[in-house]
């Protein structure tokens, strides 16, 4: 590594966070590793660390990613989440990739072709997201009957996707009735894989009684976005008032407590480039928008905007010292510190002194934008109980 600025992936974590996820809900038959982008940006080779941890199906955005994924891992099944171009299907079936079927149009596209091997498929349902899937119980009806009529197309799978974390809003419910309601004329129990749920979905709602299936993706990585009430006095107000609330909306009970164990697996690092002393009055970044008020040091850190990293982030850890992000640049940022720190430094952005929460804080953003926001420059090193490999992008 020459730029010393990169993300560490703590695989050991990851394996942890699926093993503990499992435990507390075990009754899903199907554990759907969502690993679009790079695995939210935890580089490819996470997905060995899922599966060890009891992931047992994958799925991604593009048939690209499918396929990068497929060259790590030949047998793990892949869906792909997005409709792929017909013209893509045989690569599909050649690299035993699940499909996503969500309109008619594009199943009797689909039909048209001539297929000697099993193309796996996965009907999605447009339950209130509006974004993909079949709308009516009519349209979906015909599939499944076209579906059933045609050898080496298998309908694997049938699922949906929650807009809403049905908290404090009944949209949740109105999903679940939609979905009942649109499979209402299809039988349901010859659907090997059936699934609507996310992490949010995992850790605040009781288990669908239909579904056997759960797609598990910023929850694998680290983060439990339960909106858990504890026992104390303020909380039990706070749950008399949630159910209220519920009541009110007449939507279902969610779950109050949660003691789901992950942990973020992802370390952010740089290194110091250089330095220069400070005095009073001297002018700092572009458009010298900066005047430093004590005399000390400025560092200069090869992380920048372009990086992912910017001056929102407000502090980051030499030393275990929180030193104030005065500057930000395309490729790099300059910190102030009373103290003298060497050239070659290391530098925590987030990870085990700084946490990740705390940068989400600041930034006022969430982890998903977070993670996808590290550039691809940024080298993944991956580590695991015995080795450790960079990933470049
Ligand atoms: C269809 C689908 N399922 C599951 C997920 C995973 O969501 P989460 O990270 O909230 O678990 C996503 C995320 O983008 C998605 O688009």
């Amino acid at each position: 590594m020459i730029r010393k600025t990169y993300v560490e992936i703590d695989g050991q974590i990851l394996e942890e966070n699926i093993l503990n996820i499992k435990k507390k809900y075990p009754d899903y038959k199907y554990y759907i590793g969502v690993v679009k982008n790079n695995a939210y940006h935890h580089g490819i080779k996470c997905v060995h660390d899922l599966i060890r941890g009891g992931v047992n199906y994958l799925a991604v955005s593009s048939l690209e990613e499918a396929l990068k994924i497929r060259h790590y891992e030949q047998k793990i099944p892949i869906l792909c989440l997005e409709p792929i171009e017909i013209e893509y299907i045989y690569d599909a079936i050649n690299e035993n990739i699940t499909i996503t079927v969500d309109n008619l149009d594009y199943l009797k596209s689909l039909l048209n072709l001539k297929i000697n091997y099993d193309l796996k498929i996965h009907l999605a349902l447009d339950t209130g997201m509006h974004r993909l899937g079949f709308t009516t119980k009519e349209d979906l009806s015909i599939a499944y009957s076209l579906l059933k009529e045609r050898p080496h197309f298998c309908l694997e799978g049938i699922y949906s996707h929650f807009a809403t974390s049905g908290v404090m809003d009944s949209y949740y419910d109105l999903q679940v009735k939609k979905f009942l309601e649109l499979t209402k004329d299809i039988n349901l129990s010859e659907i090997p894989i059936v699934h609507m749920g996310r992490s949010l979905s995992l850790v605040q709602h009781e288990k669908l009684s239909f579904c056997n299936g759960i797609r598990l993706g910023i929850v694998m990585y680290g983060f439990n976005q339960s909106m858990a009430i504890d026992n104390s006095l303020k909380g039990k107000i706070r749950a008399f008032k949630r159910r209220q609330i519920q009541k009110k909306l007449s939507c279902s009970k969610t779950i109050l407590t949660n003691d789901l164990h992950v942990k973020p697996a992802m370390r952010f690092y740089t290194s110091i480039i250089s330095k220069r002393r400070v005095i009073p009055n001297d002018y700092v970044g572009y458009g010298a928008k900066y005047k430093i008020k004590e005399e000390g040091y400025i560092y200069t850190l090869a992380v920048g905007y372009a990086d992912g990293v910017n001056k929102d982030f407000k502090t980051v850890v030499i030393e275990k010292e929180f030193c104030p992000i005065i500057a930000d640049c395309m490729d790099m940022i300059l910190v102030y510190s009373k103290k003298e720190y060497e050239l070659g430094c290391k530098v925590e952005i987030f990870g085990e002194e700084k946490n990740i929460k705390e940068v989400l804080k600041t930034t006022n953003q969430n982890a998903y934008h977070l993670f996808n926001q590290i550039s691809n420059r940024v080298i993944r090193v991956h580590k695991n109980k015995n080795d450790e490999e960079q990933i470049t992008y």
